[in-house]
């Protein structure tokens, strides 16, 4: 590609009932479970606005009006803590705010998969290439995943997705790819399978939610075809792009966390607590007396 393609819009599926997260998620939206102080989908939001990104499309569903609300202006809040000289709360507060006209949702109304969900965004899309983030998926990296991803589409074009190797028993938890060429991070994609079983995986080279799409993913959506675990899964409209618009695999730089999972947000709680200058010494201590309590259930 001769010229740069400025990637504007990111979807986020944010349909899910979150029912691993029950009771928690019976009226908080999954998304806004908090990583230490910030809700998931900040982190997602944060990234996308990283890489460019400057329209912000969510997938959404019943009981996700919380979701809405955070992502919305808080003019009261914000004159109460300026009142009250909270001045770096405030600068939090602002940092998480959406320029006006920059959100926009999308409903799904029945819950038919990823595919359909990035398909009920299709008016909000057009015709552009457009990114997807599933905020379940946090990657800690000193370069954002996307913003490196935005990076390496430059260069290769057409279908992007974020890669990583994962244990062989864990394949059946993920699209699996199987590749061709190897350049640096970028590999070429010549099948995709979602949720294969271990025996017939064609690799352990895994799809994590990060994801740069051709419009045209968005025709192979319509067609509603169904597939693993009875239901409409974007990966196989991305394969259905192989050997037209191409597809490629970029391993990116960074630590990935599975949020989806209880043992994964837990990670990720300690990891991203750690990292923070005014936690981190008053955790460690915390870390390193936690081996020696009793666990709370006890
Ligand atoms: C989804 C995708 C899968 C991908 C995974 C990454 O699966 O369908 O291809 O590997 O996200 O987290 P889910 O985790 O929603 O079952």
């Amino acid at each position: 590609m001769s010229r740069q393609t400025r990637i504007k819009k990111a979807v986020f599926p944010v349909a899910g009932m979150g029912t691993r997260f029950l009771p928690a998620t019976k009226s908080i939206p999954k998304e806004l479970l908090p990583l230490v102080d910030r809700p998931l989908i900040q982190y997602a939001i944060d990234e996308a606005r990283a890489a460019g990104i400057d329209e912000f499309i969510f997938v959404t569903a019943r009981g996700k009006t919380a979701l809405e609300d955070y992502l919305d202006h808080a003019p009261h809040l914000a004159e109460t803590l300026r009142r009250d000289n909270k001045t770096s709360l405030l600068a939090e507060l602002e940092n998480t705010r959406m320029p006006s006209g920059s959100t926009a949702y999308a409903r799904q109304g029945e819950p038919r998969g990823l595919g359909h969900a990035v398909w009920c965004a299709r008016h909000l899309i057009g015709d552009e290439p457009f990114a997807v983030i599933l905020p379940d998926d946090v990657i800690a990296g000193a370069v954002p995943c996307l913003k490196q991803m935005v990076d390496a589409y430059q260069t290769c074009g057409g279908n992007l997705v974020a890669a990583m190797e994962v244990a062989p028993e864990e394949v059946g938890s993920y699209g699996i790819l199987e590749t061709t060429h190897r350049n640096g991070p970028l590999c070429t994609v010549s099948g995709m399978v979602e949720k294969p079983s271990p025996k017939t995986a064609p690799s352990n080279l895994a799809v994590v939610g990060r994801y740069i799409l051709d419009a045209a993913v968005l025709n192979h959506l319509a067609r509603k075809q169904v597939g693993a675990g009875g239901e409409i899964q974007l990966t196989d409209a991305i394969a259905a792009e192989i050997g037209k618009s191409g597809v490629h695999g970029f391993r990116f730089a960074g630590q990935r966390f599975d949020c989806g999972s209880k043992a994964g947000f837990l990670r990720a709680t300690v990891a991203y607590a750690l990292a923070r200058p005014d936690l981190r010494d008053d955790f460690r201590q915390c870390l390193d007396g936690a081996m020696h309590v009793r666990v709370a259930a006890e």
